[in-house]
């Protein structure tokens, strides 16, 4: 029953679709809750849509006082609960931080994103010391250009190896069809090329991040078990 949660105090980061992404590539196998934590519910409205996943369901009625209880009961049900708080910190998005076995934080390839990440690592910090455990925190480059990485990228890349922070190998690349999936509803799988160019790309794309978020959950199973 791992809880993945989504966090970056910064709004357009990349979040909900990533764990859009995410979760229709987990659902392939396995039934996933999705508990849509944002006042504008984006994976409501695109829950909505034709194609949605039947292995798939979405948990919008949370609040700061049933947050433990909906969790509790999804996670007893489904192996994957991922979590999409809205984008600024608060009480929830404090508890999706605590509840999560692996925090994802999207961030794209600016000095100014950097600042962010650093705002969202420290929170992750803040309820590390309060659950008094540790929690494994990847960042995901969002966004980014499918050419050769930019200089800032790989200046970015530096920093956060130098600050001790993980980052996805995979980077959820800047496509289409990302955005498509949100207003044609469905998966990318559903996706034509008449619609958007090379959805094939993405699913690819798609594939490898979810491949690395398993071997991530695999290497803490380990740990705990050795
Ligand atoms: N990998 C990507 N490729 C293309 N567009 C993206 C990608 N990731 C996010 N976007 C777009 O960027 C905007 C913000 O993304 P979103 O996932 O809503 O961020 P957040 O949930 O952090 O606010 C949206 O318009 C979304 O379609
Ligand atoms: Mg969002």
């Amino acid at each position: 029953m791992p809880v993945i949660t989504m966090s970056s105090p910064k709004g357009g980061a990349g979040k909900t679709t990533s764990l859009a992404v995410l979760a229709t590539q987990l659902a392939k196998t396995a039934r996933v809750a999705i508990i849509d934590a944002d006042k504008n519910h984006p994976i409501v409205t695109w829950s909505e849509q034709p194609g949605f996943p039947e292995n798939i369901e979405v948990i919008s009625d949370i609040t700061e006082e049933n947050f433990w209880d909906r969790l509790d009961d999804a996670a007893r049900r489904v192996p994957f609960v991922l979590i999409d708080p809205e984008g600024t910190a608060n009480v929830i998005s404090s508890h999706a931080i605590s509840a999560a076995d692996l925090v994802v934080i999207p961030l794209q390839a600016s000095q100014l994103d950097a600042d962010q990440a650093q705002r969202a690592i420290r929170q992750v910090a803040n309820q590390e010391r309060s659950s008094r455990r540790k929690i494994a925190t990847r960042i995901l480059f969002t966004k980014t250009s499918t050419a050769i990485q930019t200089r800032t990228l790989k200046h970015l890349k530096a920093e956060l190896a130098e600050a001790g922070v993980a980052c996805f190998e995979t980077q959820l690349v800047d496509r289409e069809a990302f955005r498509a999936m949100f207003s044609f509803g469905g998966t990318l799988e559903l996706l034509d090329s008449r619609q958007v160019s090379s959805p094939e790309k993405a699913v690819a794309n798609a594939r490898a991040f979810a491949a690395e978020v398993l071997q991530v959950l695999k290497g803490q199973e380990r740990e705990r078990t050795t």
